[in-house]
């Protein structure tokens, strides 16, 4: 699959979802509850890191057990983790950084690399490559709306993810920008409440999310 093909498919998944919650498997019983209570919110694509040693697993029981919903992979910061998370059944892998190492991985992979970028010259070195869709992180920090107002000037034909620090508040602002196909975060499903197992205030959280988006 060449990387235009890989842009056509993330559009597919962020047309159909804007809001990506990325989230952190603390405990291997959480997996199924959290994802469908994200699901009754109108959230159906997900981004499970590999910040924790349960995010495999439960990339592959997702894949088994919610075929309904896309899976995504996040934090992956190195190739290894990157064929492991193809192993695992991921759907689209998510980057915080671009490393040329990742950029390569992605030109050949089954499926997309959303690779992350906070500068114009990041942008460029997957640019050139032939990337067009990239996480912006952390968004919040490397200039927020204003900052892709600013991309959407010299990287017209690019479309961007941003994510660190959005809340429910910021959201629409992100949204409603030309060069935005989806937000990324934790908002909707903060670690307090997956502790705590409020799966019903998870599904309002995604519920509000959703119908900002
Ligand atoms: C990420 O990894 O993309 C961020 O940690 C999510 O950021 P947030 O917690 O500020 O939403």
């Amino acid at each position: 699959m060449n990387l235009a093909e890989h842009t056509k498919t993330l559009d597919g998944i962020f047309s159909r979802n804007r809001i990506l919650p990325v989230i952190s498997i603390r405990r291997a019983e959480d997996v199924l509850p959290l994802a469908d209570a994200l699901a009754a919110g109108g959230i159906t694509t997900l981004e499970i890191t590999l910040r924790t040693s349960l995010g495999l697993a439960a990339i592959a029981r997702l894949r088994q057990e919610r075929p309904e919903l896309c899976i995504g992979v996040g934090t992956v910061l190195e190739g290894r983790q990157f064929q492991l998370a193809l192993d695992a059944g991921a759907q689209f892998v998510v980057s915080p950084g671009c490393t040329e190492e990742l950029l390569l991985l992605g030109l050949d992979s089954p499926v997309p690399l959303l690779p992350g970028v906070a500068t114009a010259s990041e942008i460029m070195m997957g640019y050139r490559l032939g990337y067009r869709r990239f996480k912006l992180f952390p968004a919040e920090v490397c200039g927020g709306a204003s900052a892709l107002k600013s991309f959407s000037g010299p990287f017209h034909d690019t479309r961007f993810c941003p994510t660190g620090g959005v809340t429910q508040a910021n959201l629409g602002g992100y949204l409603s920008l030309a060069n935005v196909m989806a937000v990324g975060g934790t908002w909707m499903a903060p670690q307090a409440l997956i502790e705590a197992g409020d799966w019903e205030a998870i599904t309002r959280l995604s519920r509000d999310s959703a119908a900002s988006a």
